[in-house]
């Protein structure tokens, strides 16, 4: 196996530290660089087990440093990007959405402009090089619900909500700053492709859940408010449906994807797995009781009901068949399998918990939740 010189950016937050540790392990051949900045949702914890291993290294930095990134590529000989880094909580972007323009945006053109100053200035220019973006299915907007009380389809093991899905082809429609900015940054991708013949390769995934999941999303954030008897608050009448992948497959079909997807294309990655929130809600109640001893179900009341998100998505569902015929990749977790899973390590790991959510976090979640 030929050896490779990998930047892995936001390496320390959720996926990121997933396929950090995939590629760390799997491949002890190839050279992998993490580059984050530790934002509140980066947490050098995640990594623990692969952080004194010989082909790792981490490095703390912005994405939006050009000169900074361009050194690093050259400095590590650099012929592989796998760009996760980036602001990702919806809610923090309707309040601050300038934060995401700056990193999601600006910060995936710097990376873009140091790979490109770099592989140009090389003999050999692109070749065996490759610049995966990471994205997500919200930039295609929202799906309608018009089969409200889920139906049989050919190609899901579980019920869906809709007659549509997103493909890879449909056009770009987001609605949040979160997904707008995800958007644009796809858009410069794809135009360092189509001007610079730069070789790139994006996805379009949908919600992920496991462990190391910031709890400020909606499974991990339920889960320990569950535990501590707290409020689940439920956006609008909880009928949003969304679309969810154990964190391992994700990082499984990234690994794929990186080694032998076609250059300029688009993946879409979902799970055949949609779920109304208030059915997945209800789901992790009787879960968390029953691992924690409980009757099972005793903690339905903590179901609070809230205002809505603004401009919140309705369905999102994926179509990623594109990925299972071309490339063979499928889920391999039943979604029953996978939230015991997730469960489990929350409620094991409560020392990451504190770690994580003391401080700045805590009083930003007061704050939001006493605004709804
Ligand atoms: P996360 O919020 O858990 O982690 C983001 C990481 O990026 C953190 O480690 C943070 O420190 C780092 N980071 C942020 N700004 C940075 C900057 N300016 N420079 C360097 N590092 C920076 O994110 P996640 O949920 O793991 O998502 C990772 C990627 O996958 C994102 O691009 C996101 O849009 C995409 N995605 C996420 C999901 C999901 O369900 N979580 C689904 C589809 C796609
Ligand atoms: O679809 C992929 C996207 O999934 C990623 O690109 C984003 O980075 C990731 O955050 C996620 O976005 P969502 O907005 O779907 O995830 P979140 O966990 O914030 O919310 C999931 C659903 O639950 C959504 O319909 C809003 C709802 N919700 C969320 C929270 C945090 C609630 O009802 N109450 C809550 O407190």
């Amino acid at each position: 196996m030929a050896s490779r010189s990998i930047i892995i950016t936001g390496g320390a937050g959720f996926i990121g530290s997933h396929v950090v540790r995939l590629f760390v392990k799997k491949y002890p051949e190839y050279r992998i660089i993490n580059l984050d900045k530790l934002t509140y949702a980066g947490n050098l914890d995640n990594l623990k087990d692969i952080q004194d291993c010989p082909n790792y290294r981490f490095v703390k930095g912005d994405i939006c440093d050009y000169e900074m990134v361009r050194a690093l590529m050259a400095e590590e000989h650099v012929d592989g990007i796998i760009h996760l880094a980036a602001e990702t909580h919806v809610d923090r972007s309707i309040v601050d959405p300038f934060e995401f323009a700056r990193t999601n945006v600006m910060g995936t053109l710097a990376l873009l402009q140091a790979a490109r100053q770099y592989w140009e200035s090389l003999p050999e220019r692109y070749e065996g090089k490759l610049f995966y973006h990471i994205s997500t299915d919200e930039v295609y907007g929202a799906l309608e619900l018009d089969c409200p009380d889920g139906r049989d389809c050919g190609f899901s093991a579980h019920k869906v909500y809709g007659t549509e899905f997103f493909r890879e082809e449909n056009k770009y429609n987001p609605h949040s700053p979160y997904s707008a900015a995800k958007a644009s940054s796809d858009h410069f991708v794809r135009a360092f492709h189509d001007t610079y013949g730069m070789p790139v390769v994006v996805t379009n995934c949908s919600n992920n859940y496991g462990p190391y999941q910031f709890p400020e999303k909606l499974i991990p954030l339920f889960i320990i408010n569950i535990r501590h008897r707290k409020p689940l608050p439920v956006y609008g009448k909880g009928q949003n449906v969304r679309d969810w992948l154990y964190v391992e497959d994700h990082a499984r079909a990234i690994d794929l994807i990186f080694h032998e997807g076609k250059v300029a294309e688009t993946y879409n990655i979902g799970g055949f797995n949609e779920w109304k929130n208030i059915d997945l809600i209800k789901v992790l109640v009787s879960t968390v009781d029953r691992l924690l001893g409980r009757a099972e179900g005793e903690d339905m009341g903590l179901i609070t009901y809230v205002t809505d998100r603004a401009g919140h998505d309705l369905r999102y569902a994926i179509d990623s068949r594109k990925l299972r015929d071309e490339l063979g990749w499928h889920p391999s977790l039943q979604f029953e399998e996978g939230i015991e899973k997730t469960v489990r390590w929350y409620l094991d790991h409560q020392d990451w918990l504190d770690n994580v959510t003391s401080g700045e976090y805590q009083k930003y979640y007061d704050k939001m939740y006493n605004n709804r």
